[in-house]
């Protein structure tokens, strides 16, 4: 068994869709009934947090910041491995704001002994952190997601940072605006995957390094529930309520699903795992990760 998965959330105290910088976003839904959302925002939150500790994780919660409501999704705040914090740039103006708040969250993070490192990105390197740099613990290595959020530069940026292997993924359409939309690496080895969203050329080099039969294809209507923008703890998955589909597909897999109604935060384009920050992944579980390995 793993160490127990450590996990960020942010509350959504200050949460609403007040503007749009990806096509799922509804601020003129949000303003019809502001009260009734945040209120069901704060339900959600809860029912979030709850399935996350029923499926073993710590949780470290911090407050969000008036004006900054898209707080709520920390994976975009930074990446972490083996205690160190890339620090995130924001594309849009509507979220570099958060990059003080978030920067000061994991300095106290650092002072408490939970990080032992936070450094900056390069100059005109845009990464919107964990949302487009995914850590494949089954096989080593990152899966970045550039072309939309993050730009070009940053697969370089996060290479020469971590110093671990990283997988350039071309994101080419604007639903799939982070990878964790569209991709979602299992700890059991598969990969969840949604193919349009991938160019030509990042979906070979996806069948190069992942055998066909841990390659789970998403359908639309997966994508459209926020399925693939899910967090997975040994064999639990924790996601937006899903399609009957995908529910099987994951349980015959072995996969125990606990869905939550996460419609406030869809109205934003989020889903369950851009609401986290996994903090304690660690480049040296790597491969001893959670398939189960006979030892002889
Ligand atoms: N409204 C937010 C944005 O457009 C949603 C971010 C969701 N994060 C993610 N990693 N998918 O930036």
């Amino acid at each position: 068994m793993n160490a127990q998965a450590h996990i960020l959330l942010v509350a959504p105290t200050h949460y609403t869709v007040s503007y749009a910088i990806n096509p799922w976003m509804q601020p003129e839904r949000w303003l019809q009934d502001t009260a009734g959302f945040g209120a069901q925002a704060r339900r959600s939150f809860n029912a979030l947090s709850e399935a996350l500790r029923a499926a073993g994780c710590r949780l470290t919660v911090i407050d969000g910041e008036p004006g900054l409501p898209d707080m709520v999704f920390p994976a975009n705040a930074g990446i972490v491995l083996d205690g160190r914090l890339l620090l995130a740039r924001f594309r849009h103006a509507e979220r570099q704001g958060e990059e003080a708040p978030f920067a000061r969250a994991f300095a106290a993070l650092r002072v408490a002994g939970v990080l032992s490192e936070v450094a900056t990105l390069p100059d005109g390197v845009f990464q919107e952190g964990a949302g487009d740099c995914l850590w494949d613990a089954t096989r080593g290595l990152f899966w970045v997601g550039w072309g939309q959020r993050s730009n070009q530069a940053s697969v370089k940026a996060v290479a020469d940072y971590f110093g671990q292997p990283v997988v350039p993924l071309a994101l080419i359409t604007e639903r799939s605006y982070h990878l964790d939309v569209c991709f979602c690496p299992l700890a059991g080895g598969e990969i969840l995957y949604y193919p349009p969203a991938l160019s030509v050329d990042s979906l070979a080099r996806l069948r190069e390094r992942v055998p066909a039969e841990q390659l789970i294809e998403a359908t639309e209507d997966d994508l459209a529930h926020f399925s693939v923008n899910a967090v997975s703890v040994g064999r639990q998955v924790v996601m937006s309520r899903t399609t009957d589909r995908l529910r099987s597909v994951l349980t015959e897999r072995g996969y125990q699903v606990r869905e939550v109604d996460l419609s406030p935060f869809m109205m934003s384009g989020g889903g369950a795992f851009c609401m986290t920050l996994r903090l304690d992944r660690h480049s040296a579980a790597a491969r001893h990760a959670d398939p189960v390995v006979a030892v002889a």
